[in-house]
Formats: structure tokens, sequence, C-alpha cells
């Protein structure tokens, strides 16, 4: 069992998170998400508006992935509600599905097909269209740079190579919500900007974002809100600048800092 984190003033109620207009892409409820001994998800309570990039902030297991995988339906959750587009993903995850893309933490490309080839294969499983399926591939190659290795096994590709694959997969369909967990992990500094350029430009698109990550400055950055979890727990949660000035300090590093006394980034 995790520790329980002893923060104060964590935005933990429903009625501190929750501003009901309609306009919500996601909401969760009390969520809880319990591995035998583990609580990774310990009572979530979060609502992501339509067309907002959230950045979803936090250490080593804390609880992000396993509650990007619930939203997903990926995992069913222990207990508590989490409603995606309107859907509940325990009663509607069909109707979830269609809405969503998903970036996992982990890439997961075919290594004996190039990249085209793997794309086309996630656009048909989306029951996409030949023409449409071909004219996003084109678009999204050349939005990340992996035009010209596109006709390469993607085997021989680096791990950056593979995560920006992996984006275009999970935005091949133009979903209205995109899940990315860890975009940017193992990508050169250079790779990873021009990413967080690409992930930036969805929010033009109107595009509700969930981004989890443990780089500060890139939620920092990107994001028009991030939420910062601990054990499981909301702890902070607010538009970067507004934590920033709350707690008096530089960075969304030195928030987490002062809430809980250690770093975010320990134990990566
Ligand atoms: N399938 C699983 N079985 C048991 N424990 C798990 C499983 N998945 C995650 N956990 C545990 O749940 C906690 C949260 O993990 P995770 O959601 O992956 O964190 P994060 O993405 O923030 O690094 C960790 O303690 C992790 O070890
Ligand atoms: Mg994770």
């Amino acid at each position: 069992m995790l520790a329980k984190s002893n923060i104060k003033d964590k935005p933990q109620k429903p009625e501190d998170v929750f501003n009901p207009d309609n306009n919500s892409a996601i909401i969760i409820k009390d969520l809880v998400k319990q591995f035998e001994d583990v609580t990774a998800v310990n009572g979530l309570n979060l609502e992501i508006k339509k067309g907002e990039l959230f950045g979803l902030l936090g250490p080593n297991g804390a609880g992000k992935t396993t509650t990007i995988n619930v939203l997903c339906g990926l995992l069913k959750p222990t207990k508590g509600t989490a409603i995606v587009g309107g859907y509940d993903v325990r009663k509607n995850l069909k109707k979830v599905k269609e809405l969503i893309g998903v970036c996992p933490q982990e890439p997961a490309v075919f290594k004996f097909l190039n990249a085209r080839e793997n794309i086309e294969l996630f656009g048909n499983l989306h029951a996409m269209p030949k023409k449409k399926i071909k004219e996003r591939t084109d678009k999204l190659l050349e939005l990340l740079d992996l035009t010209e290795a596109s006709k390469r096994k993607t085997k021989g590709y680096s791990g950056g190579m593979r995560r920006k694959l992996n984006m275009i997969i999970a935005l091949i369909s133009d979903p209205e919500i995109a899940f990315l967990d860890e975009p940017t992990v193992g990508m050169d500094p250079r790779v990873r900007r021009s990413t967080w350029e690409f992930i930036g430009s969805l929010k033009n698109q109107n595009k509700t974002v969930i981004l989890t990550t443990h780089y500060i400055e890139e939620a920092e950055a990107l994001s028009d809100r991030v939420g910062i979890i601990d054990y499981g727990e909301l702890i902070a949660l607010g538009p970067p600048k507004e934590l920033m000035e709350k707690y008096e300090s530089k960075n969304l590093e030195e928030v987490f800092m002062k809430i809980t006394g250690r770093r975010i980034v320990e134990g990566i």
C-alpha cells in the first residue's frame, strides 16, 4: 500500500474541481484503481474542458498511466466514475473509443512494417476511407518530420522515432480527445521541442489533449492547466502561472517541492 499524502489544501472534493456547464471533455469522480496491495489511483476528482490542453504531472508511480488507462477503457475502475466525451467508460466504452486517440507510454509498433504500413493498419481499424488515411498520414508524417523515414521498416527506428509514429497512430482518426502518455521520453532536445510545437498545435484545432509527463518545463509551456498527482491523489490543480503564483515558486518543480517536500523527478 502506498503512503497517503497529507497535504491539507489539495483540491480533492468534487466542489473544488467541478464547474459543470456541459463543456466537459472528461469528468472523473471519486476514481479509485486498486492493484492487489497498491492503490494506484486514490479517490481522484477532475474535470477537463473541451479544447483544453491538460498536463497530468507527477513523479514516477504517481498513477498517471493508470488514470489514462482507466479513461481509455484499458483498465476497469475499482470504484468511482469516469466520463469521457459524455460517455461512461463502464457503460459505453465503444462510444468512448470512437472519440479518443491514445499514444501509450510504451511505444507499440510492428517492427517488420514501415511507418506508413503501421499507420494504415490502424486507420483500417478505425474503418477510415483509404483516401482519408493517405491524406492524414502524409500530413502527420510531414508535421512530425518523419516523411523521409516512413518507408523504412520501423525495427531500425530510434525510441524517439517510434514515439512519433505512435503519436501519428493515436491521431490518425482525427480524434476529439487525445491521450498522450509521456510522448517525448527518449527524444533528443531538438526533436522534443518540435514535438511540443506539434502538440501545442492540436489546441488550435480545438482538440482536447491530456498529456502526462514528468518533464515539468514541457507541461509548463504547453498546458492550459495542470494537475499534479502524487500517490494517486490530486494535490494541485490550475493554470501553471496561477500555481506558481499561489506557491510563490519560479516553476512547477518548485511548486511540487513546496507542497510535498521532495522533488517531482525523484527516483526516475
Ligand atoms: N498492472 C499493475 N499491477 C500492479 N501494480 C501496478 C500496475 N500498474 C501500475 N501499478 C502500480 O501503480 C502505481 C502507479 O503506476 P502508474 O500509473 O504507472 O504511475 P505513473 O504513470 O504516474 O508513473 C505504481 O505503484 C505502479 O507500480
Ligand atoms: Mg506512466
